[in-house]
């Protein structure tokens, strides 16, 4: 049987992660963080931690992940990217629940649409400090701690197509995804002298039910319009690569941005 690729089927588990500990940011919301834990443990990984700034949708999304896999292994820690503080008491509280982070998904990124002619250096400076530096100060610490260890591991980013290609009202939050880009090139250079792999992927679409009430109705279908598939990913699917990305499938790539997208520009 084909897929159809206007409706996909999910996709069920294929042991990916068996064994391994996962740690993600930015996973209480309603979009690619917590679906990639849903699939991580799908994936068979032993034990997950996950994080948010936001920590009444964080508990409630522990609850619902242990109710809906059955894993009990299953952690949230609050904590804001922007604080270096909480980074580092997010990746010490991890390594203590997982005895050891094997992967960490850095998904927490931030967006605004602002034209930039009304740009203020506020909007442009919070945007960069969760999405770029947040990046790197999560990679910066979980490097450390995964050196002092002495056991390799992987860790995934979320850049987006815009670190790539230009949108309007769109300069702050593509100068981040074109500079976590550049860091996961950079950082996956150095990572590979201590055995670990630095990859993002670069979705295009991923249409959830918080993004579709808080954008114009007639921006969503234009951007839906300029997909090949005629419709946004589903957050599962950018969840999948990520999945791939942490896995020892992906053992031989380091460094590298992974389009989720059927745009071709
Ligand atoms: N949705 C898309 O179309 C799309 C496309 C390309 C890339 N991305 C990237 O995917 C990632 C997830 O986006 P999503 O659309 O699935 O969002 P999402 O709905 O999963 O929400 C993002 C989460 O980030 C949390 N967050 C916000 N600021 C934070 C901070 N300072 N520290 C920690 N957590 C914080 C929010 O509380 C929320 O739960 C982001 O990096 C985004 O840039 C999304």
């Amino acid at each position: 049987m084909s897929i159809d690729l206007k409706r996909p089927e999910y996709v069920p588990g294929h042991g990916l992660l068996v064994g391994k500990s996962v740690l993600i940011t930015a996973a209480a919301g309603a979009g690619i963080g917590v679906a990639a834990a849903k699939k991580a443990i799908e994936e068979g990984c032993r034990a997950i931690v996950i994080s948010d700034i936001h920590e009444g949708r964080l508990q409630a999304s522990v609850e619902a992940l242990k109710a809906e896999t059955g894993l009990a292994a299953v952690w949230g820690q609050v904590c804001n990217v922007a604080e270096e503080e909480q980074v580092q008491a997010l990746i010490d509280f991890a390594e203590d629940r997982l005895q050891g982070v094997d992967v960490l998904i850095n998904n927490a990124g931030l967006g605004t649409s602002c034209a930039l002619i009304d740009m203020q250096d506020a909007e442009w400076h919070k945007v960069i400090d969760v999405t770029l530096t947040g990046t790197m100060r999560m990679t910066r610490h979980m490097l450390r701690v995964m050196k002092a260890r002495g056991k390799g591991g992987a860790i995934v980013n979320n850049a987006s197509v815009l670190g790539w290609r230009a949108q309007k009202e769109q300069a702050h939050y593509a100068a981040a995804k074109a500079g976590v880009m550049a860091l996961t090139r950079c950082s996956a250079l150095e990572a590979a002298e201590i055995n670990v792999r630095i990859n993002a992927v670069a979705p295009s679409l991923v249409l959830h039910p918080m993004l579709r009430k808080s954008a114009p109705e007639a921006l969503l279908e234009q951007l839906e319009a300029k997909e090949a598939f005629g419709r946004a990913a589903e957050a599962w699917e950018v969840a999948n690569v990520m999945i791939f990305l942490a896995s020892d499938y992906a053992s031989y790539m380091t460094g590298e941005i992974l389009p989720v997208s059927s745009q071709q520009a």
